[in-house]
């Protein structure tokens, strides 16, 4: 057995004792310092740039457009989107490559004003990758919609915006939908319907796992749904990487410090979505979880149909809820 898949396995096997949510996460990230650590050791990332927490996106973004794509940066800070897309124009030499259109996940409609513009635009969808996340928000929030902030971005924004343009992904094929998970998904056994819809029981890293398990299973169900299609879906686990994630932890210094020692830089980060959007090797692959490059064995939960479509029901009756006000 390789390091990677020992170390991985282990970390599955950590993640599901009885122990306290934070004791887990800490061993689980202990153990990817470990990897990351041996890795550097053995010739993996010199690249001090890559370390300034860019984000995974960023390198993502990059490869796609040095492999010929267009590719459209979905974000919600305008002013900061331009100014990464001057920085990628810049390192790429490509002009023109890489367009901004807003979108913030924790709205509807924003989501909705999205999928409308990018539907007048004609143009095909070949790669999608749900990279956007937010991690450990000290207290409860909601998003414009009502719904507690993780699950709300992580799974129900790119549900919805995925399931907006489906249609033309579909029309489109081959293409490939690449959705960036967790392995803090298996700090979780289960998705938590009770407590994702309780305001007074918080626990950040629970509701993070809850929608990162959420992440691979709306993966495999949408994966079974098209399949026959050439259109394939497929999450990831990054790695630990040093990025703006962390920016809710408290004593920044020490991340920031720690990133540059325990993390990899955000181009090693974002290898798996990069090598799942472009690699021949994958073509035709689906409904497969992933990290470093490799395939790993799926959170058990996430693999029950009966359940990914338990997950599917809440996620539209909950959408169905906030739209009526309900919630
Ligand atoms: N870094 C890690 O160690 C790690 C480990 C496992 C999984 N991941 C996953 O990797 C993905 C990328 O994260 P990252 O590490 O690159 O972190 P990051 O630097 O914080 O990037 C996350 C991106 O998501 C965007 N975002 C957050 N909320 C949004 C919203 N409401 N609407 C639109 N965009 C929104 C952020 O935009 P703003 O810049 O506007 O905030 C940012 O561009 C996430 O899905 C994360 O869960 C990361």
């Amino acid at each position: 057995m390789s390091l990677d898949a020992a170390i991985y396995s282990a970390q599955r096997t950590i993640a599901s004792f009885p122990l306290p949510v934070y004791v887990k996460f800490v061993t689980v990230v202990i153990a990817e310092f470990i990897f990351n650590i041996l890795y550097i050791i053995s010739g993996g990332p010199s690249d001090a740039e890559n370390r300034a927490n860019s984000g995974i996106g960023y390198p993502t973004a990059k490869a796609l457009a040095k492999a010929g794509y267009h590719v459209i940066m979905a974000c919600r800070n305008e002013d900061d989107t331009r100014d990464k897309i001057a920085k990628l124009e810049l390192e790429t030499g490509l002009c023109g490559s890489f367009e901004f259109m807003r979108l913030d996940l924790s709205s509807f409609h924003s989501i909705d004003a999205f999928t409308e513009a990018f539907r007048a635009k004609r143009l095909p969808i070949h790669i999608f990758v749900a990279n956007a996340g937010i991690m450990l928000i000290p207290t409860y929030e909601t998003t414009v919609n009502n719904i507690e902030t993780h699950f709300g971005v992580n799974h129900i924004g790119h549900f919805r915006l995925i399931m907006g343009l489906l249609d033309i992904i579909k029309a489109s094929e081959p293409a490939r939908i690449i959705l960036v998970g967790s392995i803090t998904s298996y700090l979780t056994t289960k998705i938590d319907y009770d407590y994702i819809l309780n305001k007074d029981a918080y626990i950040p890293i629970y509701s993070y796992a809850n929608s990162k398990l959420a992440n691979a299973m709306f993966a495999n169900a949408l994966a079974r749904r098209l399949k026959g299609t050439k259109v394939t879906v497929n999450s990831l686990h990054p790695g630990a990487v040093a990025t703006e994630l962390y920016r809710y932890i408290p004593g920044q210094y020490a991340v920031k410090q720690s990133h540059k020692v325990l993390y990899l830089p955000s181009n090693e980060g974002a290898a798996t979505s990069i090598y799942l959007a472009l690699s021949p090797e994958v073509e035709g692959m689906s409904g497969q979880f992933w990290s470093r490059e490799s395939l790993k064995t799926h959170h058990n939960f996430a693999t029950r149909v009966e359940e990914q479509e338990k997950l599917w029901k809440f996620t539209e009756s909950l959408m169905a809820d906030s739209e009526k006000g309900l919630r």
